[in-house]
């Protein structure tokens, strides 16, 4: 035999690696189609050029995909697109609902990304986390977004979407947080809102055209994060408040809202409160002093009154946080005479 039983072995063991070799890519061929159909709808934008037909899309080669290794499906299962740099204005490509196992699906930064978000997204059956920021959509909230149980959070600040906030969105059985700051939404805030899970505890609308009362329903909301901030929004705002909830962040700046301070029990691990800028009056609760964590504290122009209460974080305060009021007094102020 001129050849050794070493070398047959040795060759078989090279045949078998080339084969694997040729088998060894991960990405599944339907993600890969639909991920390159999503770059060429865009106009290959250069951001994208890593995603090459030739190569394995679970690669981190390819730019903002993630494949679920976890599970060894390998299937596509996040999407994470920042700063396309788009030839021209395109829309969300439809082909990335055969995505189908997406969890996450975050595309921001791109300003020439423009109309409505794309009903066929409502076909992302498995995802969790839809972030669509910092771009030119525009259009109504779709109230498809009610049909997605899936959901977890929904963030589509800084967009430029219009119309009203869906109702509907307070039936999502997983949904945790919500944001849309800074479009142009208006109306005012659905009495529905105040029937989302006990899950929920992100709340954010900050910098639209909101308008009218904040339903008392909201009263049931127990947030970590709520911020209203740059609206104009009216009235009674003190049901968002209450000791025994989990608030850190209460952002209410910039509204109409008119209602007595005084009375108002505040969280005990509230860290920022920021409510300047309203119509507010009555006195500082003497509650204020006993939050250990404050941290960023405004209250300026509005028409509170009284002593500013001794004690706690309250007179570490610059001046301007309690500036322009109509007439509180004290330490940081000057005394009360
Ligand atoms: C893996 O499967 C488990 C159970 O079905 C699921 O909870 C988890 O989210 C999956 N992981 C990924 C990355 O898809
Ligand atoms: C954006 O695209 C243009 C041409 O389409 C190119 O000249 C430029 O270098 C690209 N910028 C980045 C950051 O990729
Ligand atoms: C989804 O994939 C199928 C099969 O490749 C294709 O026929 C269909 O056009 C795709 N849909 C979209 C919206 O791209
Ligand atoms: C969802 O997918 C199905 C099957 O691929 C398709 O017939 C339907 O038009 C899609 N829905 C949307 C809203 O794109
Ligand atoms: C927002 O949309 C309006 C009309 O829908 C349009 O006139 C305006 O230019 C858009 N603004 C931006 C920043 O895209
Ligand atoms: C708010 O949630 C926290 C824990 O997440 C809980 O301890 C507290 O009792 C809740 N408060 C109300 C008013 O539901
Ligand atoms: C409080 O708000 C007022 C009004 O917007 C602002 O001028 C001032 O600088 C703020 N103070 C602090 C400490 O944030």
């Amino acid at each position: 035999m001129w050849m050794s039983r070493l070398s047959m072995v040795l060759l078989i063991v090279i045949f078998a690696l080339t084969l694997t070799g040729s088998l060894s890519e991960l990405c599944n061929p339907q993600d890969k189609k639909a991920l390159l159909e999503f770059k060429k709808d865009l106009g290959n934008p250069t951001t994208l050029s890593s995603w090459q037909p030739n190569t394995d899309c679970c690669d981190p080669e390819w730019y903002g995909v993630l494949c679920d290794t976890d599970n060894k499906t390998y299937r596509v299962n996040q999407l994470y697109v920042t700063d396309l740099n788009l030839s021209h204005t395109y829309h969300i490509p439809s082909s990335i609902s055969n995505l189908s196992y997406l969890n996450l699906l975050y595309l921001t930064t791109t300003p020439n990304l423009v109309g409505q978000i794309p009903s066929s997204i409502v076909n992302l059956t498995k995802l969790h986390y839809l972030y669509i920021t910092r771009t030119g959509l525009s259009g109504h909230i779709p109230r498809f977004l009610s049909q997605m149980k899936t959901i977890v959070t929904i963030d589509l600040s800084y967009n430029n979407l219009s119309g009203t906030l869906p109702p509907s969105l307070s039936s999502l059985p997983n949904l945790q947080g919500l944001a849309f700051d800074c479009n142009r939404i208006k109306g005012s805030i659905p009495v529905s809102y105040g029937s989302f899970s006990a899950k929920f505890t992100a709340l954010t609308l900050s910098r639209n055209r909101l308008t009218g009362e904040i339903p008392a329903t909201l009263a049931k909301l127990n947030l970590t994060f709520m911020d209203l901030s740059l609206n104009k929004l009216e009235g009674d705002a003190s049901v968002l408040f209450g000791k025994d909830k989990n608030t850190q962040e209460m952002n209410l700046a910039k509204n109409l809202l008119e209602f007595d301070f005084g009375n108002v029990e505040l969280p005990k691990d509230l860290e920022r409160l920021d409510i300047r800028n309203n119509r507010i009056y009555g006195t500082l609760p003497a509650g204020l002093t006993a939050l250990k964590y404050l941290s960023r504290f405004n209250v300026s122009y509005n028409n509170l009154c009284g002593e500013i209460p001794q004690g706690g974080n309250l007179q570490k305060f610059d001046k301007s946080s309690y500036a322009h009021n109509e007439c509180l007094c004290g330490s940081p102020l000057p005394s009360c005479t």
